[in-house]
């Protein structure tokens, strides 16, 4: 079985708890694409990990891959190897496994990142971690691989070679180019720590999908922050759509069985970009606090905001969900009435489908559709039914819209506050 799970907004939809909880039913865990721009929160018990680069399967008996489609900081993945060890949770090269060709940010990426932000008239918001400067150089032909960096005759004679090149870019951004050769022997000494972990992820991937086993590719960031079919320019730089885990993990679009998409019972986003239903008042407040919305990765404060159906539907046919995990309903309770966003109007003309321009998506203003709210505490029910009938209701118009069964509903942070729905 081949599942692939994505979210379906603007990124932390809670895409690491539900991988964590799928995850028991798993052989193999792997992220597609991405970096450490993504923050996946897992929450057994009384202990919470925030992961950046190791999939969210870490506490399952999964074994967990890092594809050739994520740009890998060695830094980063070495301490949260570290930070999981000091937890009782043993990364051996058993447990992980990350491909040859997944491609390492370097120190002048996320030099290169904060410079060029810096610069730009309309920010971005990145998360300054060099994620789009790595993947420039692999589209561009001057990516450092992990078995580069792993291979102590090649690495020197790869860097004697891009170094000029990235203290001219540095300089032209401004910047200081010294971080470029200061950090080099720095960088053998990552590569010889994560050299027993080279995988061959396409391969392994392929070999036990042939076998019967079960293999769950877990997405970072969300449909709208995809950087072909997303707000543009707002967006990251890979491909965050279903699709795009075939293309990043080389196995074929008829092995896929499941497509589940991650979707917040309201939205957020954080960094700049269109929202047409941000709050800038007591609502957006309120969901930011009752949500803890604040970057996983940055602490940013996220932008929030009421449920936006139109982007809702634009992810459903980007992904082609086969099932919804409807993600933080407990963060709505008290609120009454409630709405969603079904539409927007735009030049006098109300429309049920985004704009395909983020400029003109940045003019749409959200029409509104109310529903009753609920009083009661949610997070502490059983199942589905054990909800209040107006919580219900609410699950069942956000599946009627998409035109997609919930079958998941996430009622808390922990691992334990799920409900399956019938
Ligand atoms: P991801 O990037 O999609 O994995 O999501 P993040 O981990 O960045 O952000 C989701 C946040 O919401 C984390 O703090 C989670 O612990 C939390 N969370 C996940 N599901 C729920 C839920 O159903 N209810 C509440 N209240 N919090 C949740
Ligand atoms: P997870 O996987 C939310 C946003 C940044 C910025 C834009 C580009 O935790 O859902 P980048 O550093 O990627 O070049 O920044 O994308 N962004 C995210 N927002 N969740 C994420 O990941 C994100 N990863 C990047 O805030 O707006
Ligand atoms: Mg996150």
């Amino acid at each position: 079985m081949f599942t692939i799970i994505t979210g379906a907004q603007f990124g932390d939809e809670g895409k690491g708890k539900i991988v964590d909880v799928l995850g028991k039913d798993y052989d193999l865990v792997v992220r597609f694409q991405g970096g450490n721009n993504a923050g996946h929160t897992v929450i057994v018990g009384d202990d919470t990990y925030k992961l950046h680069l190791i999939p969210s399967g870490v506490l399952t008996d999964a074994r967990l891959l890092i594809g050739p489609g994520v740009v890998v900081d060695p830094i980063v993945l070495i301490q949260e190897i570290e930070m999981l060890r000091s937890a009782g949770i043993e990364i051996t090269p058993e447990k992980l496994g990350i491909d040859a060709k997944a491609s390492i940010i370097m120190p002048y990426h996320i030099e290169m990142d904060k410079l060029r932000e810096q610069r730009r008239t309309e920010k971005i918001g990145t998360t300054a971690r060099g994620i789009g400067f790595a993947y420039i150089d692999k589209i561009s032909r001057d990516e450092v691989r992990l078995a580069d960096l792993a291979d102590r005759a090649a690495f020197p004679r790869l860097m004697d070679e891009l170094t000029p090149q990235k203290e001219r870019a540095i300089i032209d951004l401004g910047g200081d180019p010294g971080v470029v050769r200061g950090s080099i022997p720095d960088y053998t000494g990552y590569g010889a720590t994560l050299e027993p972990y080279i995988a061959d992820v396409s391969h392994e991937l392929n070999r036990a999908l042939d076998s019967g086993r079960n293999v769950l590719a877990e997405g970072a960031q969300g449909a709208h922050l995809d950087i072909i079919h997303g707000t543009q320019k707002y967006v990251t730089s890979s491909s965050t759509v279903a699709g795009s885990a075939c293309m990043y993990l080389g196995v074929g679009p008829t092995r896929v069985d499941h497509v589940i998409g991650i979707v917040k019972a309201y939205i957020t986003r954080v960094g700049e970009g269109p929202l047409p239903t941000e709050d800038h008042g007591e609502l957006g407040e309120a969901l930011r606090t009752a949500g803890a919305e604040f970057g996983t990765t940055t602490g940013r404060p996220r932008r929030c905001g009421w449920f936006d159906a139109p982007l809702a539907r634009k992810s459903v046919e980007l992904n082609a969900y086969t099932s919804i995990a409807l993600t933080k309903l407990d963060v709505l309770d008290g609120l009454d009435p409630i709405s969603i966003c079904t539409g927007y109007e735009l030049d006098g003309k109300l429309i049920e489908h985004p704009p395909i321009l983020s400029s003109d998506l940045a003019r749409c203003v959200p029409v509104y559709e109310t529903m009753d709210g609920w009083c009661e505490d949610i997070t502490s029910a059983d199942t589905f039914s054990d909800l209040p009938a107006a919580a219900r209701d609410y699950v069942h118009r956000i599946e009627e819209i998409l035109g997609v069964t919930v079958g998941i509903v996430s009622i808390g942070p922990k691992r334990s506050q799920v409900l399956f729905v019938e």
